[in-house]
């Protein structure tokens, strides 16, 4: 096999650790049932998967009651559940420039049912200023929807100030923690979290198809799909209780099994080990770009304000044939264009040209950083001779 860097773990983290991929296997191999369906030991034991997972996640967010911590296949599905699942018309919801269409898509449809949006700018590097959250404030303000992190710039966002905000003026708080999960601290209470949505494949070391949400005590929400839960079965109705309500139909237990490793892993580095590493290698990262001519960063060019996600472009190429460049001559993986996020790339100013996203995780070394570098200088001076 090609012998390839891969840079692009904001899109999915790659590889996983060694038990991650194990977990996966013994589960298919060995345990393969449907959990919370009959009572047969095999069923329990896929229960166990679950919950598992669950007690992981919880110590990761700090989650104070892991049944309201719900599975879905994607975070995209958990902030549509957390959208349409809170939000009613006449309703104001305030979110920023720098969301991902996870966000931005489903609340275009939910403008068009009567429920007002309104996008707070982001300064060009991508960073919020959480009083600009407050002058957009009205009376029917019911929910604030935040990126923990941007996918575009790796911008990281206020917030612990914005969920105060939300706090003292009664509106629910709902982030996407999709880059920020398994990088930068997350805890629910410190920072006034009501709805926590997470995707499993990226930071947190899953596999595809999995993610979720935790739901704070006290708040209530639609389930957008019902179905068989293996609970209530005597009932045609959907059950009221927590997960169930929200869980219908089989899970991805294989891939939950994986992502429950996954958050084991971070418990055991240690989220702190994590962030020193990715931050040395975004220093040098940074540094050295900043070296090479014809370089463009973009978003706040400083490890300690953003996640481990780097938006470039090179002068004298368009950064899909960057991508494309890096990928041939040196085997390094990057992933170009608008990331699903135009207004983000509006605000920092690369709607339309995108730029070439560099994302690295835990396991990237320094060696992989140097190759990346003499890649970018050599393209550099080749697309200055043109
Ligand atoms: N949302 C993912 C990304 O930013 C797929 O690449």
């Amino acid at each position: 096999m090609k012998q390839i860097i891969y840079l692009d773990n904001a899109a999915t983290s790659w590889p996983k650790p060694e038990s991650v991929y194990q977990v996966m296997d013994n589960f298919n191999r060995n345990i393969g049932a449907n959990p919370g369906r009959g009572s047969s030991s095999k069923t329990l034991e896929a229960g166990e998967v679950l919950l598992d997972t669950r007690e992981a996640l919880a110590k990761l967010f700090h989650l104070p009651d892991i049944s309201r911590i719900i599975f879905t296949k994607n975070i995209t599905e958990a902030i549509n559940t957390g959208l349409k699942g809170y939000l009613n018309p006449g309703d104001h919801i305030i979110t920023s420039s720098m969301e991902h269409n996870a966000v931005v898509r489903p609340l275009s449809v939910l403008s068009k049912a009567g429920i007002e949006v309104t996008y707070v700018k982001c300064a060009p590097d991508g960073s919020l200023c959480p009083t600009d959250i407050e002058k957009a404030w009205q009376k029917n303000t019911r929910m604030i929807c935040l990126t923990a992190a941007s996918n575009v710039s790796g911008t990281i966002m206020p917030i612990k100030e914005v969920g105060l905000i939300c706090r003292e003026r009664g509106a629910v708080f709902m982030v996407d923690s999709a880059q920020g999960a398994g990088h930068i601290p997350i805890d629910v209470s410190e920072q006034n979290i009501d709805i926590l949505t997470f995707t499993g494949h990226k930071g947190l070391f899953g596999p595809q198809g999995t993610g979720g949400f935790y739901l704070r005590p006290g708040l209530e929400i639609r389930s957008l799909i019902e179905g068989g839960t293996g609970s209530s079965s005597d009932k045609t109705v959907q059950p009221s209780f927590l997960p169930d309500k929200f869980e219908s139909g089989t899970p991805n237990t294989p891939g939950i099994a994986g992502l429950g490793e996954g958050v084991n892993f971070i418990l055991k580095t240690g989220l702190a080990a994590i962030q020193r590493h990715e931050r040395k290698l975004m220093d040098m990262m940074i540094e050295g770009l900043k070296q090479i001519p014809r370089v463009t960063i973009y978003g706040p060019a400083d490890s300690k304000r953003q996640t481990s996600v780097l938006s470039i472009n090179l002068k004298g190429l368009e950064c899909g044939e960057l991508s494309f460049l890096l990928d041939e001559r040196f085997g390094i993986i990057t992933r170009s264009g608008l990331h699903c996020a135009p207004l983000a790339h509006d605000t920092i100013g690369t709607f339309r040209q995108g730029t070439c996203r560099l994302s690295i995780s835990y396991f990237t070394k320094q060696e992989e950083i140097q190759v990346l570098l003499q890649g970018i200088a050599q393209l550099s001076k080749e697309a200055n001779a043109v």
